[in-house]
């Protein structure tokens, strides 16, 4: 067996290495749990390509089995046995699978596990093993050398599958390899349709001795164990049977061999005990006929459990393979199948194959998916440190880690209690904290939180204590939330030096006071300014629910000869967007601004022209209004803060943080690009990732950018990005059809085409536009490059022919010359390739971009770490490093700094 000293290093992950090698293993993923970084290889064994498991995971320890199990004193040890990943650490350690298929679709899992004394202890340890919050199996072992295999059948109801190792205190739980394959939805159907999993408990290539177990031509990659008994003999053919004609595809040399019985009259004989009376089973039967039958022959069978008739009789087919299966699960201790022949045949039963599988009830529910987004939210907003995968409340003796949840068997989890104290969290209190609904305690206590405490806390309803001790907070309570608190219903922990919270600061609204404060300061500028906005006496703003940065002035709304002032007269134009033109400012204290004039037309075209001109610009202007006011309330590290308006009936601008390093198509294509490493094309990434990740999944309702391209993603002086422009589509709503006919928002080069052909938007255009990104970002080109020949051509169609024969170098911008580590290349090719799929539902979620872009990020990070640490050094001058965190808003518009964009010259284009 020296096959298992030769094996090939790949450049790719799994699914990249089907475009090396072929069909044959679409959609698998193959993962060898605890190999050493970026070890790609094909098992020669097997043909089958496996990957290192840190892509998928970021838990664990990896270790190799003992000498005494591996090579070379064992050279029959499968290879991806070799080595184990253990979680000494955390009661939940999951994976993270995404089949490309996603969701709606039916999945064969399998995972490998082998002790081989990895650990020295010589301790068998016992765990659980589950699918997202199902329990799945048991894993127990008899000695240390047996290979472990459990095997399930799962329907995905989402784009994510978690596979989730669970220590029970009988030992630490490892892991040796761990599979997924993508199987037909239409097979292994049961009574309950996919309300449960089938846990594999035998398949048998009856019939045949020789075989190997696993073929390469099973589709499904099923391992079937040869089987006989003594009073069995062995039939077969080499003749064509046709495997296709069901969905069930059993592997040519399973069904070209049979049992039949050595006795005539005697059945083919199966028996089993099972340890829970309670267990239903399910087999599944493969019968073809294999001999030709003379005129006077014929092969009859009937099928019977412990003496009853489950199926029969009928003939097997010569021409195609055929599988029967029991309606109604088998249950009870003993089982006993029996394959007779029927009275009127003159040959004997046979038996082709045969599967047996227990069903697994999907009896747990998972978390309320709104508030899984709104922990992933939090997760990702603060970083969270904590091993937080899975789905937060179940399974349910191991919620995440602070996360306490209401258990009702009749609906969703819950989640009742979050405890992140002393846990790091920078910057302003998360909107997607208000998304948790059914929240009771929230304990927020000792992190670095900034901002005002905002209003929505006080709409959980069910809160009933909030910590928010040791941060610093600015402003007042809420005055819902103090009325909470003073009635008894909340209790509320606050650090009173930094908070008003006297009789001063309750009269009226509490909202007033910081507005009036600031205003006496406008006053002293400018009288005619303030009597302006008190003339325009509209609900302002709701500073309450408001954390995010203020212009130093604390003033958000401006006239048009502030704005005109701010700018000196529309001195400097710094951009040209598909609204208007963007201009430099400047306010009093030196911060520069960039301030967006909308264009009259942008407004006036997009509405009926049944109402008069001026009437349907006061709706107009009222729209924005409350668009805008809208807008002034989402903030996010990556999203460019928008900080004001102006609005007096006919001219409206928006007024924005300025960025230094301008928008990244222009950077991209500069001469500072040449020192853009793969490290920091990653952050700028993962920045602009979590940005749209924000507006997708942090928004209610969501927000669909709809123009998503790099001219609207602008780098500060840190190189960190933000997304520019969002909300726009929301600014200006597209009220008729015959618009929505004719103009198709978003640039040419991003447009997702089936946007583009059904009119039907969401968020996942946005993906599509992304992923024209991420390769711009990849590649170092634009969307729609010219070719040598002057055509033009989009950066998708660029990059396929390099993909196809897996030349990476091929792919990345050839500035980086070659440095970065070709794992990390290869995964972000391939987020970037899964967002330009043709249909929206084949691409992923932003969430599941941001955490895989992170693995990219993680696969680059593990590369050498000498080499790129001399890099960084070397870098430091044009772009610092930068620590991964909430900035801190309310101070950093003190010194904006940089940034505006929407340099581009293309528009929203009618096609
Ligand atoms: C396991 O063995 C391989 C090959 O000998 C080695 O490269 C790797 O570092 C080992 N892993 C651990 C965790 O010891
Ligand atoms: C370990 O257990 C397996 C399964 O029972 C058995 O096949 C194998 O022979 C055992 N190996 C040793 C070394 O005892
Ligand atoms: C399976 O689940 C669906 C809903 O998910 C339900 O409508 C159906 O009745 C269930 N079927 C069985 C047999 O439990
Ligand atoms: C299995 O292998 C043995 C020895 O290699 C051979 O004699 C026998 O014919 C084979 N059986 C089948 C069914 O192929
Ligand atoms: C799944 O199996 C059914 C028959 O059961 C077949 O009609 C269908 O084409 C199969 N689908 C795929 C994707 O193979
Ligand atoms: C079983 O197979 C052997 C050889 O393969 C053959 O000699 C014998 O007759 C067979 N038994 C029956 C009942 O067909
Ligand atoms: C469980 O959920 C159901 C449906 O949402 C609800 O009617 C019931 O009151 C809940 N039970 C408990 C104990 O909360
Ligand atoms: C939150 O956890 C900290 C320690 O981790 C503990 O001191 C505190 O009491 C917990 N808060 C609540 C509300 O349980």
């Amino acid at each position: 067996m020296g096959a298992h000293s030769v094996f090939l290093i790949l450049f790719g992950v799994a699914a990249i290495a089907i475009v090396v090698h072929g069909q044959g293993q679409a959609g698998f993923i193959s993962i060898d749990c605890g190999s050493p970084p970026n070890i790609n290889y094909v098992d020669t064994d097997t043909g089958i390509s496996y990957t290192w498991d840190a892509p998928y995971i970021n838990s664990g320890v990896n270790a190799n089995v003992s000498k005494e199990y591996g090579y070379p004193a064992n050279p029959v040890l499968p290879f991806p046995l070799a080595d184990v990943r253990s979680f000494p650490q955390g009661n939940r350690n999951c994976y993270t699978l995404t089949p490309s298929d996603g969701k709606g679709n039916l999945y064969l899992i399998r995972a490998s596990f082998m002790y081989g004394n990895y650990d020295g202890q010589k301790a068998l340890p016992e765990f659980d093993l589950y699918v997202n919050v199902n329990f799945w199996s048991t894993v127990t072992f008899r000695n240390a050398s047996e290979n472990v295999i459990k095997e399930i059948l799962t329907f995905a109801e989402t784009d994510t599958v978690y596979v989730c190792l669970v220590n029970k205190g009988k030992g630490t739980p490892f892991i040796s390899a761990l599979e997924l394959r993508p199987t037909n939805s239409s097979i292994y159907g049961t009574e309950f349709g996919r309300n449960v999993s089938l846990v594999l408990y035998r398949r048998y290539d009856t019939g045949y001795l020789n075989g190997t177990g696993r073929y390469q031509n099973d589709v499904y990659d099923r391992i079937w164990s040869p089987y006989s008994q003594p009073s069995w003999n062995t039939t077969m053919t080499t003749g064509y049977i046709d495997i296709f004609q069901s969905g069930y595809k059993p592997p040519d040399e399973v069904i070209k061999t049979a049992a039949y019985p050595r006795s005539n009259d005697e059945p083919l004989e199966l028996s089993w005990t099972s340890d829970d009376p309670n267990a239903r089973f399910y087999a599944y039967l493969y019968f073809a006929e294999l001999e030709s039958l003379k005129r006077d022959e014929s092969r009859k069978i009937k099928i019977f459990w412990n003496g009853s008739p489950v199926s029969g009789p009928f003939n097997p087919s010569p021409e195609y393979s055929m599988t029967l299966s029991n309606s109604r699960a088998f249950t009870g201790k003993d089982h006993w199948i029996s394959v007779q022949k029927a009275s009127d045949s003159t040959l004997p039963p046979i038996l082709n194959a045969i599967e047996i599988f227990t069903a697994q009830s999907l009896d747990e529910s998972p978390t309320t998916a709104e508030e899984v987004y709104a922990m992933e939210s939090i997760r990702s907003t603060y970083s969270v440190q904590k091993a937080w995968t899975g789905d937060p409340c179940a399974p349910r003796l191991f919620p995440w880690e602070g996360v306490g949840c209401i258990y009702n068997d009749s609906d969703d989890h819950h989640i009742k209690s979050l405890n992140l104290s002393s846990s790091g969290l920078q910057g302003p209190i998360a909107l997607a904290f208000g998304n948790l609904s059914y929240l009771e305690s929230l304990d927020l206590s000792n992190n670095n939180l900034r901002g005002f405490v905002p209003n929505f806390l006080a709409d959980l309803k069910q809160l009933k204590y909030l910590n928010l001790k040791g941060n610093n907070f600015v402003g007042f309570i809420p005055k819902a939330l103090r009325k909470e608190s003073k009635s008894g219903g909340l209790a509320l922990s606050v650090d009173e030096q930094n908070i008003c919270h006297s009789r001063s600061c309750r009269d009226g609204n509490s909202i007033v006071v910081p507005i009036v404060v600031s205003t006496l300061l406008i006053l002293l500028i400018a009288a005619l300014v303030i009597i302006c906005v008190i003339r325009r006496e509209r609900k302002i703003v709701d500073l309450g629910a408001y954390s995010g940065p203020l212009l130093p002035s604390g003033k958000r709304r401006f006239t048009y000869s502030e704005v005109s002032s701010i700018t000196n007269n529309f001195d400097k134009v710094i951009g040209k967007g598909g609204f208007g033109i963007v201009y430099l400012g400047s306010l009093e204290d030196g911060t520069e601004i960039a301030v967006k004039m909308i264009n009259d037309s942008s407004f006036g075209k997009n509405k009926g022209s049944s109402s008069s001109s001026s009437s349907s610009s006061s709706k107009v202007s009222k729209e924005f209004q409350v668009e805008a006011e809208l807008l002034l309330t989402v903030h996010h590290r990556n999203l460019a803060s928008f900080v004001g308006y102006c609005d007096d009936g006919r001219r409206m601008a928006l007024i924005y943080e300025y960025m230094a390093n301008g928008n990244l198509q222009d950077y991209l294509s500069s001469e500072a690009a040449e020192d853009l490493s793969w490290e920091k094309r990653l952050h700028i990434a993962i920045d602009s990732a979590q940005g749209l990740e924000y507006l997708h999944h942090g928004c209610r309702p969501p927000i669909v950018h709809r123009d998503v391209k790099t001219a609207n993603i602008l780098l500060n002086d840190n190189l960190e990005s933000k997304i520019a422009d969002f909300g726009l589509s929301k600014v200006f709503p597209e009220d008729d059809l015959s618009h929505v006919v004719t103009a198709v928002m978003g640039t040419p080069g991003y447009v997702d085409p089936e946007y583009y052909n059904t009119f039907k938007l969401n968020e996942k255009s946005d993906v599509y536009s992304f992923g024209i990104v991420l390769l711009e970002i990849i590649t170092g080109r634009r969307s729609i490059m010219k070719t040598d020949d002057g055509d033009k051509m989009n950066v998708v169609h660029y990059v396929e022919p390099f993909l196809e024969i897996g030349d990476i170098d091929g792919v990345v911008d050839a500035r980086l010359q070659g440095d970065f580590s070709s794992n990390s290349a290869w995964k972000f090719v391939e987020i970037a390739m899964s967002c330009v799929k043709d249909r929206g539902i084949h691409r992923p979620t932003m969430n599941q971009i941001v955490s895989d872009l992170k693995q990219c990020l993680a696969a680059e990070l593990a590369r050498e770490p000498q080499s790129l640490h001399e890099k960084k050094e070397k870098n430091t001058k044009t772009a610092p490093v930068r620590k991964y965190s909430v900035s801190d808003y309310i101070s950093s518009t003190g010194s904006v700094s940089l940034t505006f964009g929407d340099y581009n010259t293309y528009g929203p284009t009618a096609r």
